[in-house]
């Protein structure tokens, strides 16, 4: 039963989703609709991906085509850092649903517990720091209106999510986070099923040549190699189906119609309880520290402060600091 996952507020969510992350806007289209003709019934989106409003062109037209109706579907859409005041977080889903050219979204998300000044751009000077409380007492208006049917957050360690807990009438549905192979994120995986929160997971490829990740690769990893060579596999099929069958959904992206194929041919066979066990062996890195949120003026003065000591310190962080003005266009 690796299809979908239920999730708290009793929707299905279909395990595998195209990511739209770095997918130029002229090409997301033929993305999204490679990806829907090929089974997908689940997108992730965001507002700082820069592509939604293609993104909102390609569901239309797929709808417009006869492919999927909008209920076969499942839309995810994330809060912009710039918009976490509670009186902004209505505009903002407004706006979404406006580029999406939807009435409800299916899963909307607090994109990360980091701000900015209204109206500014995701640079280190415009960080102030966050009231997740506020934001997230807004964030159940939207799912009490319909606007979203399921509300959640992503990029929340265990302390995050723990504090949240203490203070929602509604519990997050999802914390979408960085996990693959390399970063398996046992802790938070084992308090978020022990909450009723879904873990769903980005970068499930590792994110290959993406600047600001850094540290080993997932899909040249040798366990991840030598178990796709023995199921007849590709490393990525191998990285997905593990993701599965730890019972997280996935969020490949991939912008070429045979990668969007083969990455959601996984459901017809799966990796053996010994293999699954050979993952345990993979030393452990978060590729993905975002290094630029790190300012006396976000309230973060230390990785080990933003990811409440879920990171690895000695993990190649001079390597990524060069690479936050990236890093501005993706929370
Ligand atoms: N919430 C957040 O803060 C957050 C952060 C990061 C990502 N995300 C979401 O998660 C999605 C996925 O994460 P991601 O884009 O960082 O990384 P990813 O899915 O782990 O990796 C994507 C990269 O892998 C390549 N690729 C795809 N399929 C492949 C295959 N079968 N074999 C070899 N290479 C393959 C893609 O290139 P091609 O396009 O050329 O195939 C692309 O370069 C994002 O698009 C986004 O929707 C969310």
């Amino acid at each position: 039963m690796v299809e979908s996952f239920v999730l708290n507020t009793g929707a299905r969510m279909p395990s595998v989703g195209l990511g739209t992350w770095q997918i130029e806007p002229e090409a997301v289209c033929n993305a999204i609709y490679a990806a829907v003709k090929s089974g997908y019934r689940h997108i992730d989106s965001a507002v700082a991906y820069r592509n939604q409003k293609e993104v909102g062109l390609a569901l239309k037209k797929l709808f417009e085509d006869g492919v999927v109706k909008r209920e076969d579907l499942f839309i995810t859409s994330k809060l912009w850092s710039g918009n976490h005041a509670p009186e902004d977080v209505d505009d903002d889903i407004s706006s979404a649903l406006e580029d999406l050219q939807l009435d409800y979204i299916d899963l909307y998300l607090i994109h990360g517990p980091i701000r900015i000044k209204k109206g500014t751009m995701l640079i280190p000077e415009n960080l102030i720091p966050t009231d997740i409380p506020a934001t997230w007492r807004a964030m159940e208006k939207l799912y009490e209106s319909g606007k979203a049917r399921a509300i959640g957050v992503s990029n929340f360690s265990c302390k995050k999510v723990e504090d949240l807990l203490a203070i929602a009438r509604v519990t997050p549905a999802v914390n979408q986070v960085e996990c693959h192979p390399v970063w398996q994120q046992a802790k938070l995986r084992k308090l978020c099923q022990s909450m009723g929160i879904h873990l769903s997971a980005y970068s499930p490829l590792g994110s290959p040549g993406s600047p600001g990740y850094c540290g080993p690769s997932v899909l040249s990893n040798p366990i991840v190699i030598y178990i796709a060579e023995k199921l007849q596999k590709t490393p990525a099929q191998v990285a997905l189906r593990w993701g599965l069958q730890m019972g997280q959904s996935v969020l490949p992206k991939s912008a070429d119609e045979t990668r969007i194929k083969a990455n959601f041919n996984i459901f017809d066979w799966s990796i053996p309880e010994d293999f699954m066990a050979k993952f345990f062996g993979i030393k452990q890195a978060r590729l993905l520290k975002i290094e630029f949120a790190v300012q006396p003026q976000s309230g973060y003065n230390s990785l080990e402060d933003l990811w409440d000591g879920e990171v690895e310190k000695e993990n190649g962080r001079a390597e990524c600091e060069d690479h936050s003005d990236f890093l501005r266009c993706f929370l």
